[in-house]
């Protein structure tokens, strides 16, 4: 088996629109602002939010303890303390107890992180918050609806990513969603991304060559290059997403909303049985398909073998952010947060995309079967 499959990522056509009209201004409930990254917007969304809160003198953001380290690099950028908060048992939710714990007088937000299509309950958080002035803030960079005007966001601010890797990929920008309760404060003024088009129409020729199964395998040998491996990195700019880049996303988001997804995957792996199972959720709209195997050693076991990252399978972060070495804070002890731990122990995934058939569900069946 010579090719690989990536674990992420549909090739997609690059459109510019040629006018303003889009669906962009027909989100219902929020209004779009544009950044340069995912990690940009998140960080605009922190900064609004502490601006709004000059009661607080030492302002702090509670994210989960497993998590993309980019989540911290946007809380170092807002001048934010990030409080870190276990999970629930097996689950991408927090531990509500632990959550009602860590919410002080000097709390402004909470980052509800979409986990792969997996949304946060926000209803839960909102009675945990009660009546304290805290701003729900929806990281959603790891899902998009297939039909925005259609979504099922429930943040006060809602955060967004066009990175490599994500739902809605165009390998540049992030965007704040405000919702209409919210009054975006557009007051800081960020500079316009530069980025020629035919520097955007190169990175994209690029991207879709690269995203081909006969490619891929080649890609993963490079040496130096280490693909799947997540790095802290810093977040110094906030600039305001480039406008050829904007023209680019209002025809992708148009695109996006006719492709499907893999159902035949979805299919095989609600019925697979093995000494694991998929992360359920009834919307069943993932990014990747999240499984937790019962044990890790095992899990350790078939990643050693060639067949596992040729398949698509890859781990996530595999350590929960106190672990990150890159980070330039002390975010206290990893066994302080045991579910989050064993969570980043246990979890491999599967891709969805269109390049994944039956052949390839047959090869990973028999991987499985040796945990
Ligand atoms: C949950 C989450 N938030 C934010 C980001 C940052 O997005 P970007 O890569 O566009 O900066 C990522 C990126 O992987 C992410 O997974």
């Amino acid at each position: 088996m010579l090719s690989a499959l990536r674990p992420v990522g549909e090739r997609f056509p690059l459109r510019f629109a040629a006018s303003d009209e889009n669906e962009l201004g027909n989100i219902p409930d929020y209004q779009f602002h544009g950044f340069a990254s995912g990690t940009q917007a998140l960080a605009a969304a922190i900064l609004h939010v502490r601006k709004q809160r000059a009661d607080c003198t030492e302002p702090e953001v509670i994210i989960p303890a497993y998590t993309c380290p980019d989540v911290v690099s946007a809380c170092v950028r807002a001048k934010v303390k990030p409080v870190l908060v276990d999970f629930a048992e097996n689950s991408t939710q927090y531990d509500l107890a632990s959550l009602k714990q860590r919410v002080t007088d000097q709390t402004i937000a909470i980052i509800a992180i979409n986990f792969l299509g997996i949304p946060i309950d926000i209803p839960e958080l909102r009675n945990v918050i009660g009546s304290k002035n805290i701003v729900v803030i929806e990281d959603s960079a790891q899902y998009f609806p297939r039909d925005i005007t259609k979504h099922d966001w429930q943040g006060d601010l809602v955060t967004l990513s066009f990175g490599r890797g994500k739902p809605l990929n165009l390998f540049y920008g992030g965007a704040v969603l405000s919702h209409s309760t919210v009054s975006f404060d557009t007051g800081f003024d960020f500079s316009e991304n530069m980025l020629s088009r035919q520097k955007f129409a190169f990175k994209h020729r690029l991207y879709n060559t690269l995203m081909h199964p006969g490619l891929y395998f080649w890609i993963t040998q490079l040496p130096g290059l280490t693909i799947g491996q997540t790095h802290y990195q810093t977040c110094s700019l906030i600039e305001s997403m480039n406008s050829d880049a904007l023209a680019a996303l209002i025809e992708r988001i148009k695109e996006y909303k006719t492709t499907e997804c893999n159902t035949k995957v979805l299919d095989w792996a609600k019925a697979i049985s093995f000494n694991g199972q998929l992360i359920s959720h009834r919307s069943y709209k993932y990014l990747r398909l999240p499984f937790l195997v019962d044990d890790a050693a095992k899990l350790e076991f078939c990643e050693s073998k060639s067949e596992f990252s040729k398949l698509g399978l890859s781990r996530m972060y595999r350590k929960i952010l106190p672990e990150f070495d890159d980070i330039p804070l002390d975010l206290g002890n990893s066994k302080d947060y045991p579910n989050a731990l064993s969570f980043s122990r246990r979890l491999f995934t599967l891709p969805v995309h269109g390049d994944v058939k039956s052949h390839h569900l047959k090869k990973v069946e028999q991987l499985l079967k040796k945990m």
